[in-house]
């Protein structure tokens, strides 16, 4: 029986793909598996029996990564299953930042109890018109799953679209609409786009990407948009620039001191992915996730060890070592392997930065006695029998 736990509320829909093999427990030293949207994990002590960690979303800065990957933690993220609801949520920003629909809709509302609203509002609606958004620049900085459905939708606005993203990948490429002018200098963003939208990681090289310099090159027309990490742009610096009417608006889904009520800033709650059908997406994808890698030792999605999958085992035994991205090490696991007269019938190792991952299927059930001396191994961070 495989043990999981939830440390946020996660989607009926996904959970219910657990079969009977699984038991949802209430505390996290019990479980084997764990299932997180958005709380924080980095001062979590983690349970040494703790195999994977499922994101249901696709940031993880609130998973500490290199600490689960020391303790032989999988963690995975949801690439692109909320992406079409960050996706309609970006659209609708840019809609709303260009036109004051919030002040017009308070307005009618402050003035329900005047019988002559039709008339009036007629002359005050000039304090709340805009500008539309077909006919002018987008640009999108990062081209992954959300960038990607961002720039497409905005090409069928009417909208001229500019994409940056060094590390595009191939998947990413053939998604893109032949409309979207593929950047290879974030600067000709800054400087030519009336709207221009974030879409990559926080990572340490991304935080406060958008940084004073940056806005310094930026029209003063200009709209910043933000449905990915307050961290990734300099907020005091964006503050700043919208009190000294250097920028237009800046538009946020994360709201903190620095930007609620602050000129020219639009702060919703966190709401990009918060849709229907993008939180039973990400449980699904999590939890299927979860299924494989407890399963099947397949690695698909993970944002700590590299993805590596052999299908189900069709063989006596697998086993999935978890090991750091050193020499030697498959010779040190063949060894033991051979030593103790079991075949290999197929392997697959990948590596990705300091971490990998060796997946082998033998033609003889394993022994305690192999998997403790694959664990003893110097460089292997942990050992799983899967069959
Ligand atoms: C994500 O990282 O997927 C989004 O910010 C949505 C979320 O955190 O739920």
């Amino acid at each position: 029986m495989f043990q999981y736990h939830c440390l946020n509320p996660i989607a009926s829909v996904g959970l219910d793909l657990f079969s009977d093999a699984y038991k949802k427990v209430d505390q996290i030293e019990e479980a084997e598996a764990v299932l997180v949207r958005s709380a924080a994990m980095h001062d979590m002590e983690l349970p040494g029996r703790l195999a994977a960690v499922a994101r249901a979303g696709a940031g993880v800065n609130n998973i500490p990564l290199d600490k689960c990957a020391e303790q032989g933690i999988v963690v995975f993220n949801t690439p692109g299953a909320n992406a079409n609801g960050v996706k309609e949520l970006v659209i609708a920003a840019m809609l709303y930042a260009s036109r004051d629909l919030m002040g017009g809709i308070e307005w009618c509302n402050e003035n329900q109890n005047d019988e002559n609203i039709a008339k009036t509002a007629e002359k005050q609606k000039k304090n709340f018109a805009g500008t539309e958004i077909s006919g002018k620049k987008l640009g999108v900085i990062g081209l992954g799953a959300i960038g990607v459905l961002v720039a497409n939708a905005a090409t069928h606005l009417g909208m001229e679209v500019l994409g940056y993203d060094p590390y595009i990948s191939v998947n990413a490429a053939w998604s893109l609409s032949r409309s979207v002018r593929h950047i290879s200098n974030v600067e000709d963003i800054y400087r030519e786009c009336d709207y221009i939208t974030i879409h990559v990681p926080l990572l340490d090289s991304t935080r406060k990407m958008i940084n004073a310099e940056a806005i310094a090159l930026m029209k003063p027309t200009a709209i910043v948009l933000n449905f990915a990490r307050d961290l990734l742009v300099d907020e005091e610096a964006m503050v700043d620039a919208l009190a000294a009417g250097k920028l237009k608006k800046y538009v946020s889904d994360f709201p903190n001191p620095t930007t609620v009520g602050a000129k020219g800033c639009i702060v919703t709650p966190h709401l990009g992915a918060s849709t229907a059908e993008s939180e039973d997406n990400c449980a699904i994808m999590a939890v299927r996730e979860v299924r494989d890698y407890m399963e099947n030792g397949n690695i698909v999605h993970s944002v700590n060890f590299p993805d590596c999958s052999m299908g189900a085992c069709m063989t006596a035994g697998r086993i999935g070592i978890l090991h750091r991205n050193a020499k030697g090490m498959l010779s040190h696991f063949t060894t033991i392997l051979g030593d103790a007269g079991i075949n290999i019938d197929e392997m697959a190792n990948k590596a990705k930065g300091d971490y990998a991952y060796a997946l082998i299927d033998v033609d003889t059930a394993i022994g305690a006695d192999v998997i403790e001396k694959l664990s003893a191994t110097e460089g292997v961070l942990r050992v799983r029998k899967i069959k």
